[in-house]
């Protein structure tokens, strides 16, 4: 028997999980800039924001499946230290980034779907549906600029965007409309 409790306490998780995302990849921009990789420290930056929409999106959640206020600082405590240590160099940084958002788009929002249909509860069915599929392109890019490193490819300086409503990250130009919300290219951002 599931309740609605569940579905509260499975956003409050993604929200966990989603800032401890944000803080390790800005701790990887940092590292990037310093190994020598200004554009996949972009791309580290870009990423960031976009799970600060999620974070956003999953407290907008419970907040309307609550009916109150929340505090993200209740919710959230970043462990610095321990982040600080997860920190290598730029290549496993990718790596450890790629394993990140695959384990979340297979296993960790998949079941957190399951228990929000379960429970009838759309709003939150949606906004871990909008974060999975999103992750989804987070995690092809880092494949992408891994491979990129591992062949010594040149990185470009390029624009990278993110799309405020659904966490997207877009390289280059900003389609007409996202391919993950189907909102509109206004509703992106320059990282
Ligand atoms: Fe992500
Ligand atoms: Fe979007």
């Amino acid at each position: 028997m599931f309740f609605i409790s569940v579905v509260i306490e499975n956003l409050k998780e993604a929200i966990i999980g989603e800032s401890n995302a944000k803080r390790k990849y800005e701790l990887f921009a940092e590292k990037a800039l310093n190994d020598g990789f200004p554009e996949i420290a972009h791309l580290f930056k870009a990423i960031s924001i976009a799970e600060s929409i999620h974070i956003k999106n999953h407290l907008k959640a419970i907040e309307e499946i609550t009916k109150k206020s929340v505090d993200l600082n209740a919710i959230v405590n970043i462990e610095e230290k321990i982040l600080k240590k997860q920190v290598r160099n730029t290549r496993n940084n990718l790596i450890q980034a790629i394993a990140g958002e695959t384990f979340e788009f297979k296993k960790i929002y998949k079941g957190f779907m399951k228990n929000a249909k379960k429970n009838d509860v759309y709003l939150a069915e949606f906004s871990f549906d909008l974060a999975r599929m999103a992750e989804i392109v987070h995690s092809k890019l880092y494949i992408r600029f891994l491979k990129k490193l591992d062949k010594e490819e040149h990185f470009e300086d390029i624009d990278i965007y993110v799309c405020r409503i659904c966490g997207n990250v877009e390289l280059k130009k900003i389609p007409k409309i996202c391919s993950n919300c189907e909102h509109d290219q206004k509703f992106f951002m320059k990282a």
